[in-house]
């Protein structure tokens, strides 16, 4: 299982690099089937990719999204799959909306084993003058606030059984694992990114006597749909050169990094920051 080269020279652009590139299949977890899953963010892009891997491994899913004909669309594309999988319309930042998931997906898929909290996405940066209270707010709101709401309101059940994996996603220039690399004015985003590496380690540290592990993604840009619709052909080229493994992430290669860590293979992985990130992590 190889990804194919991109040919493209360690110090110079490569008009023909790829963008992206053939991601190997996952491998096959054997424990991961007849396990229940939820995933925050699962109407698209790596939340909706890693939803569609989990259920090709057998596990039942539960995708959480806001936007209904996009979290339906995933759900039924499962189904078609030969997959088990339900949609949940909620809101990650309200605290009550998420117990009403966890009721749900307690009567219907049973208990939670696998916890993704992947809901999240990118607001545009703002210098750290001109950040109002109001939005400081709502960015550690949504982007950390809400990682932790979602996993209060599923951890109970799991400390019950002694058993559970969650996991978080920071961007990678956030992570801890490569040093915190701030990549621009961009304050309240940073600052939410580190602290999900300091809930992941808090976390797993607090959970581990309760058999619970818990693990954060750290990719770097990836070419989900809504990435590969903004940004201009050349602005990915420009970012696929600018990692050693010269492309960009794809969200297969995510989902792939959140099998793993979901699976027995991670028994021994808690607390760990790990960048899916082509090796960019150094500079
Ligand atoms: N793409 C990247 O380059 C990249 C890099 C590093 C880290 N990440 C992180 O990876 C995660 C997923 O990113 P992505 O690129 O796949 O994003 P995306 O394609 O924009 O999708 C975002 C997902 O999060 C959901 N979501 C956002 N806010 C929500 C809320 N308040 N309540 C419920 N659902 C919410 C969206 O659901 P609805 O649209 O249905 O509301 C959607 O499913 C994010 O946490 C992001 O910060 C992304």
């Amino acid at each position: 299982m190889t990804h194919s080269p991109s040919g493209a020279a360690p110090d110079g652009p490569a008009p023909s690099a790829p963008l992206g590139g053939p991601v190997p299949a996952h491998p096959v977890y054997p424990d991961l089937a007849g396990k229940v899953a939820v995933v925050t963010g699962g109407s698209r892009g790596i939340g909706a990719e890693t939803g569609r891997a989990l259920a090709a491994q057998g596990v039942a899913v539960c995708l959480v999204g806001r936007d209904r004909p996009a979290l339906f669309e995933v759900v039924d594309g499962i189904g078609k799959e030969g997959g088990t999988a339900i949609g949940a319309l909620a809101d990650v930042t309200d605290s009550a909306a998420l117990r009403r998931v966890a009721e749900r997906v307690a009567e219907e898929l049973g208990p939670v084993d696998i916890l993704a909290a992947f809901a999240g996405g990118r607001g545009s940066p703002v210098p750290a003058l001109e950040l109002t209270e109001e939005r400081w707010r709502q960015v550690l709101d949504a982007g950390l606030t809400a990682t932790f709401l979602t996993i209060r309101a599923f951890l109970p059940a799991m400390v019950e059984r002694f058993s559970g994996s969650v996991l978080t996603m920071t961007p990678a220039s956030s992570a801890s694992s490569g040093g915190h690399r701030p990549g621009g004015p961009d304050l309240a985003h940073g600052v939410a990114g580190a602290g999900l590496t300091v809930l992941t380690r808090q976390l797993a540290t607090e959970l581990g006597p309760q058999g619970i592990r818990v693990n954060c993604l750290a990719p770097s840009t990836v070419r989900t749909e809504r990435v590969a619709a903004t940004m201009s052909k050349e602005a990915q080229h420009r970012t696929a050169l600018r990692h050693p493994l010269r492309r960009m992430a794809e969200p297969a290669d995510v989902a792939s990094a959140a099998l793993f860590l979901a699976s027995d293979a991670a028994g021994y992985l808690t607390g760990i920051t790990l960048d899916v990130a082509g090796g960019r992590i150094t500079g």
